[in-house]
C-alpha cells in the first residue's frame, strides 16, 4: 500500500535513465513513484506497468495530479529547460538531469523562474554524493592537500555505434549529445566542485571511433585554474572496452586518487588514525558507467532523492544546486568554445557563441 507521507514523484521522460530513478525512489524510504509521462505511448505503458505508476500523456496532464510534488526532467538535454519552467511555474520542486541546460542564459532563465516560484531545483550529479569524493572534498576545506598542484580526470570509456544510433538526439551536437557535454560532465563537476572554479581552458575534441557521428567522441584538455593548480581532462567513449574513471587530486601535502567510485590513493603528510578507513570508501563492485549507458548502480540516485526530500522538508537547499553547477556548465562551454576556435579560453565567458 502506498505511505502517503512519503513525497510524492512524477518522471518526465521514460528513457534510459528513468528505470535508475524509479529504483532510487523505491529504495529511499521517504519518497514514492506517483507518475511518469513520456512521448512515447509504448514506452511509457511498458515503464508505468514495471513500476506501477500512473501514467500521462503530457507533462501539462501530470502538472494536474496534486499528487506529483516533485518533477524529475528526464527528457534529452537540449529539452530540459523548457520541463523544468512548466513544472515550477505550476509549483513543483524539480530535479533535473545533468546537464541542466545547453547555455548559462537558460540556466539564469531557470535560477530566476524557480526562486520566483518559491520552489526547490536540484540536479542530479549523483557522482557528487559518493563518499570518496566527499572525502577528499573535506579534506580540501581543511587545507589538507596544502597547495593543490594538479587536479586531472581520466575517462577511458566506450560507447557502441549503436548507442549514438539509438535515437536521434544522441547524435546531434545541438542536443547535448558529445562526451563533453554527456558522459564527462559529471566529472568535470567533480573537478569544478572540488578544485574550481577554472581560469583558462584550452581543448582539442576529435572523433576517434565513431564514423558518421557528427559529435566528438574524444576530449583532450589542458586547464589552469583560478587557485592557480594546472589539470588534464580526458575523456573519451572510443576506448573498447572501457575503464573505470579515474580523478586525481595531487597537492603539495598529499594525493588522493578515485578509481569508478574507489578511494585508491589516500596518502597525506600528516596522516591520522580515520585514512585507514577512508582508504577502503567505495567497491569495486559497483557499474560506474564505463561500458554502457546501463552499466551503472542507483545508489548514488538514491542519495540525491533522499536529499531534495530532506532540502524541501528541512526548507534548505539541496546539496547540487543550480547555482553550484554553472561553473561547470560554464567550463563545458568554454572547452567547446576553444576547440572551435582552436585557441585557448579565459573565464568568465564573454560570449556563448562558437559553442554549438
Ligand atoms: N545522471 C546520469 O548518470 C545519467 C545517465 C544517463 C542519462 N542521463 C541524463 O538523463 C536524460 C535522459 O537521458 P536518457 O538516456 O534517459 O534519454 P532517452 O532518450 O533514453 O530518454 C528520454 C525520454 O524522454 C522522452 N521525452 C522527450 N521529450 C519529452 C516530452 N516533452 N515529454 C515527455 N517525454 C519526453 C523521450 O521520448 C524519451 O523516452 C539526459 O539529460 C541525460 O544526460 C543522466
Amino acid at each position: 500500500m502506498a505511505n502517503y507521507s512519503r513525497l510524492g514523484f512524477g518522471l518526465l521522460g521514460t528513457g534510459l535513465i528513468a528505470p535508475f530513478h524509479a529504483k532510487a525512489i523505491r529504495a529511499s524510504g521517504v519518497a514514492r513513484l506517483v507518475a511518469a509521462s513520456d512521448l512515447y505511448a509504448d514506452r511509457l505503458a511498458k515503464f508505468t506497468s514495471e513500476f506501477q505508476c500512473k501514467a500521462y500523456a503530457s507533462l501539462e496532464q501530470m502538472l494536474l495530479d496534486p499528487d506529483v510534488q516533485v518533477v524529475n526532467v528526464l527528457t534529452p538535454n537540449h529539452l530540459h529547460v523548457p520541463a523544468v519552467l512548466q513544472a515550477a511555474r505550476a509549483g513543483r520542486h524539480v530535479l533535473v538531469e545533468k546537464p541542466p541546460a545547453m547555455s548559462l542564459r537558460e540556466v539564469d532563465k531557470m535560477q530566476k523562474v524557480c526562486a520566483a516560484a518559491g520552489v526547490k531545483l536540484g540536479v542530479v550529479l549523483q557522482c557528487r554524493t559518493r563518499r570518496a569524493v566527499q572525502a577528499i572534498r573535506q579534506a580540501i576545506l581543511e587545507g589538507r592537500f596544502g597547495q593543490i598542484l594538479e587536479a586531472d580526470t581520466y575517462m577511458k570509456w566506450f560507447r557502441s555505434s549503436h548507442y549514438y544510433t539509438s535515437d536521434a538526439w544522441r547524435a546531434q551536437q545541438r542536443s547535448g549529445a558529445g562526451v563533453t557535454i554527456q558522459q564527462a560532465f559529471h566529472y568535470i563537476d567533480l573537478l569544478q566542485y572540488l578544485v574550481g572554479p577554472v581560469k583558462t581552458v584550452e581543448a582539442k575534441m576529435t572523433n576517434l571511433a565513431h564514423p558518421g557521428i557528427p559529435v566528438e567522441d574524444t576530449l583532450l584538455a589542458f586547464v589552469t585554474y583560478q587557485n592557480g593548480a594546472r589539470g588534464v581532462v580526458q575523456a573519451s567513449t572510443a576506448l573498447w572496452p572501457g575503464t573505470d574513471l579515474r580523478l586525481e587530486v595531487n597537492g603539495e601535502n598529499g594525493t588522493a586518487i578515485m578509481v569508478g567510485e574507489r578511494m585508491d590513493t589516500w596518502k597525506f603528510k600528516d596522516d591520522r588514525p580515520e585514512d585507514d578507513a577512508i582508504r577502503h570508501y567505495g567497491s569495486a563492485a559497483v557499474a560506474t558507467g564505463s561500458t554502457g549507458a546501463a552499466d551503472l548502480g542507483f545508489h548514488d540516485h538514491q542519495a540525491v532523492i533522499e536529499d531534495m526530500v530532506a532540502a524541501i522538508q528541512n526548507g534548505r537547499e539541496p546539496l547540487i544546486t543550480l547555482a553550484s553547477v554553472r561553473p561547470t556548465l560554464e567550463w563545458a562551454l568554454a572547452m567547446y568554445q576553444s576547440a572551435k576556435q582552436d585557441a585557448a579560453v579565459t573565464l568568465p565567458l564573454t560570449s556563448e557563441e562558437d559553442v554549438w
